[in-house]
C-alpha cells in the first residue's frame, strides 16, 4: 500500500506522521520505504543525520537515477528511505514544462519497480504542485493532517479540491483520503474543531486516532534521531501507536 500524507498546510505534522507510521509498520515486520518528497529534507536530516546521499528523489524525478540506487537504509530494521535534497524546487519547475501524461506519472513509474515493499509512505511539501500530483497519482490513500488553527479548514478544502481534480483529469488515477487530527489541545475551540470536521467529512473519512499536543517528546525525538514511538511515556507517542494499529486494522 502506498500512502501520502499530504496537504497545502504547513507545520500539522506531516513529517511526525510519515515517521512514525512508516516506523510502526516496519516494527510490524512489514517491508517499508519512506519517500522524502519534500525539498526541505526534514525527514531525510531526522533519519539520516550526517550522512549525504549520493542520489536523491531529485534525480529519480530528473530522469538522471534509478529509484533503486537512491534507497537508503535506516538504523529501523525493515526501514528504508529515499532522501530528498533542496534542488527538488527547482527540478519542480521543470518538470511543468514536461509533456502532459509523462509529468504526472514519473513518481508513479518509478515505484512501480519496488515489489519487494509491503508500505510506502511518502512525505510531501506543503504546496499543490507538481511533486504533489506525483505523489497523489502514485498512491492508494492520501492522509491529509490537520490541526485546530485558523485557515485549518480551507487546508483541508483546498487540498480535497486538488485531489477531486487529479482524480476527474487524470486517467487510472484511484485514491482514498482520509483526515488525521494533529496537536490538538484541551480546549474548546480544538473540541469544537474535531466535531465540525467529523461532522463535515463523515467518520469514513477522519480517523479515530488524534494525536495530542506534546512539543517535547516530538522535538527531542527529532534532534536526537529518535523514533517518537519509542517513548512509553509520552501521550502523544501512544497516539501514534494507536494510529498506527487503526491503520493497520483498516
Ligand atoms: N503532536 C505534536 N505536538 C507538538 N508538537 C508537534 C507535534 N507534531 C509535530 N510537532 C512539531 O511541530 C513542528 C512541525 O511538525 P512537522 O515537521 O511534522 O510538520 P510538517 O507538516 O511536516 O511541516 P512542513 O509543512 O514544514 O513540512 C515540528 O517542530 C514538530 O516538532
Ligand atoms: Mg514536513
Amino acid at each position: 500500500m502506498i500512502r501520502a500524507i499530504l496537504t497545502v498546510k504547513g507545520g500539522v505534522g506531516k513529517t511526525t506522521t510519515a515517521m512514525n507510521l512508516a516506523a510502526g509498520f516496519a516494527y510490524a515486520g512489514r517491508k517499508t520505504l519512506l519517500i522524502d518528497f519534500d525539498g526541505q529534507a526534514n525527514l531525510s536530516n531526522i533519519l539520516l543525520g550526517d550522512q549525504l546521499p549520493e542520489k536523491t528523489i531529485t534525480d529519480v524525478m530528473a530522469g538522471k537515477a534509478e529509484i533503486r540506487e537512491c534507497i537508503m537504509p535506516t538504523r529501523v530494521r525493515n526501514l528504508d528511505i529515499v532522501p530528498s535534497s533542496i534542488y527538488l524546487f527547482a527540478i519542480e519547475r521543470r518538470m511543468l514544462q514536461e509533456t502532459a501524461g509523462i509529468q504526472q506519472f514519473k513518481l508513479r513509474r518509478a515505484l512501480k519497480s519496488l515489489k519487494e515493499y509491503d508500505e510506502i509512505v511518502i512525505d510531501n511539501n506543503p504546496s499543490l504542485n507538481m511533486c504533489s500530483t506525483n505523489a497523489l497519482c502514485a498512491c492508494d490513500e492520501v492522509i491529509i493532517p490537520t490541526i485546530a488553527d485558523k485557515g485549518s479548514e480551507d487546508g483541508i478544502t483546498l487540498t480535497l479540491e486538488h485531489c477531486k481534480e487529479i482524480l476527474e483529469q487524470i486517467e487510472g488515477v484511484y485514491f482514498d483520503y482520509k483526515i488525521l487530527i494533529t496537536m490538538l489541545q484541551r480546549n474548546n475551540t480544538d473540541r469544537n474543531y474535531c466535531e465540525r470536521i467529523h461532522n463535515m467529512y463523515g467518520d469514513e473519512h477522519v480517523f479515530k486516532s488524534r494525536i495530542r499536543f506534546q512539543a517535547k517528546p516530538v522535538k527531542d525525538a527529532g534532534f536526537q534521531s529518535g523514533i517518537l514511538i519509542d517513548n512509553q511515556k509520552a501521550n502523544v507517542a501512544q497516539d501514534y501507536r494507536d494510529l498506527i494499529e487503526e491503520v493497520m486494522e483498516g
